[in-house]
């Protein structure tokens, strides 16, 4: 009795079941207010989508309060009173990249609001820019126009196909990840649809905008999405929690899956990336189609006004790696499952009334 009571332990059940470990994690980052200033580089670069933006450095986005923190606050925004003329620079707005670089993580980004407006396309994404897509491209938070719902998107290079069916709440709507398509649809990569409205720009920032995590592996890409006031938020995410484990997070909204793609040579290491451009490649070619009337330049130009809401504003965005780095300790899909974690406790069950048995 003494051995099997002793044996409910964590450790016991770790020492018969390495597989308790699933989808735990520890927090290696904590951005909050300041923590921005020093973990993330402004990148002052002309825009790669040809966007109609003057990306500034972090003394100029402080100077003009384009960036501007407090001790649980972090905002970015695109200048909302300059009229500029059309053989000037473009809008000025923040392009920041974290300095570390990951690759097996989860990250969970607490935002209170994004910017909205006709014209903007702002996104969170993780890649390696100065590699380009052979470093892998995660879009967890984009799109254009204010048109919700997000699209998650991975961009590859080589083979790296998704099946069309899996165990997501989205929807899927293109299955190459190393399709070069048009990207005036969204669709050039391997894109998969949040099932919420409040999962984007206006609709997201009435609700008071909400969590995206993201899990990364060498086997498998998960995002997660909460409303604000969703009532099933976990409570390591809501908390900050300094340890979590995403097999407690239900289903995903968008699941990339390695069945036909390999994820530990298509993703390398990458930077955290938030920036907000406009018009550009996708959202000035879509700005018609969009609901946003005229030429997107001009609007973009000559309405200064109009971007007073294209601000994002940060609560928090934490960064964690496993808890192990043992092998077996490493996060598993199958593992995460419910159903295995239940087969887990029925078998550590059974090895119990063994030993108790066998004490008899
Ligand atoms: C975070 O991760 C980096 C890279 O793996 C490591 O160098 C650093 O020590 C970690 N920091 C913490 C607080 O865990
Ligand atoms: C902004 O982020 C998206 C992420 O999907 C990326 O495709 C695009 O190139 C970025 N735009 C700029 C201007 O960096
Ligand atoms: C930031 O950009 C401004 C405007 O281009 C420039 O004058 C200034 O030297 C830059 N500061 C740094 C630290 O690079
Ligand atoms: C700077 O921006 C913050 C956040 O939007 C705002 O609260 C503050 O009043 C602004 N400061 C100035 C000097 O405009
Ligand atoms: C994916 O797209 C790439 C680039 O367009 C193409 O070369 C490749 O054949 C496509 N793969 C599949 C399975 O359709
Ligand atoms: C969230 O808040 C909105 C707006 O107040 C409301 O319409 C919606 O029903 C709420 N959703 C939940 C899950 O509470
Ligand atoms: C919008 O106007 C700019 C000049 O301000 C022009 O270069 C561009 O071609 C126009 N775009 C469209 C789609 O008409
Ligand atoms: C901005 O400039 C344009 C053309 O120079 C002018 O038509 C427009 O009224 C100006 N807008 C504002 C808000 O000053
Ligand atoms: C990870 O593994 C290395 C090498 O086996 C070991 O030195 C290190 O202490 C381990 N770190 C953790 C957090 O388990």
């Amino acid at each position: 009795m003494k051995f099997s009571l002793l044996c409910l332990t964590a450790a016991c059940s770790t020492l018969f079941f390495p597989a308790v470990l699933a989808g735990s994690y520890s927090i290696n980052q904590t951005n909050i207010g300041q923590d921005f200033l020093t973990n993330f580089e402004w990148e002052d670069i002309a825009d790669p989508t040809k966007g109609r933006v003057d990306y500034v450095n972090q003394s100029t986005a402080l100077a003009n309060n384009l960036t501007f923190t407090s001790d649980d606050t972090f905002i970015m925004r695109a200048d909302y009173t300059s009229n500029l003329t059309a053989s000037g620079l473009g809008r000025m707005s923040n392009r920041i990249k974290s300095y570390a670089q990951y690759r097996t993580h989860v990250a969970v980004f607490d935002i209170r609001h994004m910017p909205q407006g006709c014209g903007t396309w702002p996104a969170v994404w993780e890649a390696d820019d100065q590699v380009g897509t052979s470093s892998g491209e995660v879009d967890i938070l984009e799109g254009v126009n204010d048109v919700a719902p997000n699209s998650v998107t991975l961009h590859t290079t080589g083979t790296c196909t998704m099946p069309e069916s899996r165990s997501q709440l989205g929807k899927t709507l293109s299955t190459n990840c190393s399709s070069s398509d048009t990207i005036e649809d969204g669709n050039n990569g391997c894109s998969v649809d949040a099932p919420y409205t409040a999962s984007y720009g206006k609709v997201f920032n009435t609700y008071g905008g909400g969590y995206y995590a993201l899990e990364r592996t060498a086997e498998f890409i998960r995002v997660w999405f909460w409303s604000r006031n969703d009532t099933s938020i976990p409570s390591d995410i809501t908390s900050g929690a300094s340890t979590i484990n995403t097999g407690k997070w239900g289903t995903p909204i968008a699941l990339f899956p390695n069945t036909d793609c390999n994820f530990a040579s298509v993703f390398q290491r990458n930077n955290i990336i938030i920036n907000l451009t406009f018009c550009g490649s996708w959202a000035g070619s879509s700005f018609n189609n969009n609901g946003c009337s005229g030429n997107c330049t001009d609007y973009v130009n000559y309405n200064p006004s109009a971007f007073e809401d294209a601000y994002w504003d940060f609560a928090s965005v934490r960064i964690y790696q496993p808890s192990s780095n043992s092998t077996s300790g490493a996060p598993s899909l199958t593992r995460n499952d419910g159903r295995l974690g239940t087969l887990s406790s029925t078998a550590l069950f059974a090895l119990l009334a063994g030993i108790w048995l066998t004490w008899l």
